[in-house]
């Protein structure tokens, strides 16, 4: 009588515990693809620039390559790159047609706005509380209390790269507060 029990209930087992495990698998198949993307954001690729340093990248995420950004990108010119941290960093062409050797960081010391630059005031003018920065990024009205960051922009192996900046603000003569 037992075995019979015992017989019966054998393959009822196995069926639940079949069962358990296409539950498993339908549960946890999609959960780990979900996974992926995350962890790939948590992990992002190396982005190359030894020392703190980030290679600045254009909109399309290409490097930039310097003497291809002065061909294309004229004296005064301000285009925002991705920079240190994924910040968007604006590369700055000089009047002699060389890249400056500061990038300014777009990101507004009020409340984070992408600060853009206005040709025609020669300003960076927050658009969302009207905060004004000089064309060197040097807060020129509030409410943002402190200049735009800034990250030198050195040429290396032909690429440009962003270094932390933690020298005096030669804008301002002060410690630089980002650093
Ligand atoms: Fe730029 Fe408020 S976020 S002025």
């Amino acid at each position: 009588m037992a075995s019979s029990i015992t017989a019966d209930r054998v393959p009822d087992m196995n069926k639940r515990q079949l069962m358990n495990l296409l539950l498993l698998g339908a549960i946890s198949l999609p959960t780990a693809g979900m996974l992926v993307p995350y962890v790939a954001f948590i992990v992002p690729p190396g982005s190359g620039g030894a020392g703190g340093g980030s290679v600045a990248k254009d909109a399309l995420g290409n490097d930039v390559l310097a003497a291809a950004w002065v061909e294309t990108h004229g004296p005064g010119d301000k285009t925002l790159t991705q920079g240190l941290k994924g910040d968007p960093t604006y590369l700055v062409v000089e009047a002699d047609k060389t890249i400056a050797t500061y990038g300014i960081n777009a990101v507004c010391t009020h409340l984070g706005c992408v600060v853009p630059f206005n040709s025609a005031e020669n300003k960076f003018i927050c658009p969302c509380h009207g905060s004004q920065y000089n064309f060197q990024g040097k807060v020129v009205r509030g409410p943002a209390p402190l200049s735009l960051a800034l990250a030198h922009a050195d040429i290396d192996d032909g690429k440009v790269v962003f270094v932390p900046w933690v020298e005096t603000d030669f804008r301002t003569g002060e410690e630089p507060w980002w650093s």
